[in-house]
């Protein structure tokens, strides 16, 4: 193991040059909804780590703040806290494990000190949640432990959801189980803002699509399963499964239902589906802006044995 394998690429990562303004370093950390992000010079190097905390002691003590002057101030004004010590891409995984107790993230830098991303510790958590050993107990099982804490999550921040994300949930939704072993189901990838807000005006209970990254719609082949029941059936397991990928990569998501043929007829006209298909669901994802507390255990009166 490396380093490299938990690495988020500096392309994927919200982060401030050192002439930027304070407004526009506000406003990148409003956008992605981070609470803190790496400071870098003009020649990509690591600087240091600025805060909410940092912005906020600053404003604070600037009788004459507003947003004119925030757009006029450097962000080379502001007193740092505390920076997130950096790791060598070459480090021992040893040393990226100490500094991920102390920080939420560790800057990752190259040979010249460049920065080249950052090893959050929610990526750490993740990994290793997928490599627990499933043998000893359903208390560290983690697929188990996925599937009790997937809540549907209807707030997103603005960070992207990766083509390797999409394609690691679209791998896991489409090996579901199906009637007659017949995969009748597609998945459309949807990420274009103008027809996810087309989209979303289409929907009753959708709204959250303008906040989502992306929306995958998911079809039933009508002349690959004839049978609507176990069509429905098989396009509800997929989303099952995508909506559980989710939730493992620490991304958030809601499925969305479509009896609406409204929806239906808007997405087939615009992006030329063939007719035997049928909408029979959507989910809403991104890296999620919300946190809810799991279900539990199964309800007692809903569960039954031998007899009713
Ligand atoms: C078939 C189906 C359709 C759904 N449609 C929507 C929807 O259109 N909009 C929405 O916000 N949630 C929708 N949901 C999500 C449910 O509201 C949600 O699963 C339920 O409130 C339980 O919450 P949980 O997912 O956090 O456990 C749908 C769920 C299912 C299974």
């Amino acid at each position: 193991m490396h380093i490299l394998n938990f690495l988020k690429p500096k392309a994927e990562v919200a982060y401030i040059d050192v002439n930027s303004s304070i407004r526009q370093c506000v406003e990148k950390m409003t956008i992605h909804g981070f609470t803190a992000i790496p400071l870098l010079a003009s020649d990509g190097t690591y600087i240091g780590t600025i805060t909410e905390g940092d912005l906020l002691w600053f404003i604070k003590n600037q009788t004459d703040m507003d947003l004119y002057k925030a757009e006029e101030l450097s962000i080379k004004e502001v007193k740092r806290r505390r920076d997130n010590i950096p790791v060598d891409i070459n480090a021992s995984l040893e040393q990226m494990f100490k500094l991920a107790l102390r920080q939420n993230f560790t800057p990752v830098l190259d040979d010249r000190k460049m920065f080249i991303g950052i090893v959050t510790r929610r990526d750490i958590l993740t990994y290793y949640q997928g490599h627990v050993s499933t043998s000893d107990s359903d208390v560290i099982n983690p697929v188990i432990s996925t599937i009790l804490s997937r809540r549907s999550i209807r707030h997103y921040t603005q960070e992207k959801v990766t083509e390797r994300e999409i394609n690691k949930i679209l791998d896991a939704a489409l090996a579901a189980p199906s009637a007659k072993n017949r995969q009748p189901v597609h998945i459309l990838v949807l990420r274009d803002e103008k027809i996810k807000e087309e989209l979303k005006e289409t929907t009753k209970y959708g709204k959250m699509i303008s906040e989502a990254q992306v929306v995958l719609t998911v079809f039933g082949d009508t002349k690959q399963e004839a049978n609507e029941f176990y069509l429905n059936n098989d396009c509800s397991a997929v989303i099952e499964n995508a909506l559980l990928a989710i939730e493992a990569l620490g991304l958030g998501a809601v499925w969305i239902g479509t009896e609406n043929e409204k929806e239906t007829s808007f997405l087939f006209e615009k992006l030329s589906i063939p007719q035997e298909m049928k909408l029979y669901g959507m989910i809403a994802l991104g890296h999620p802006l919300e946190e809810k507390a799991p279900h539990g255990s199964a309800p007692f009166d809903k569960t039954h044995f031998n007899h009713w």
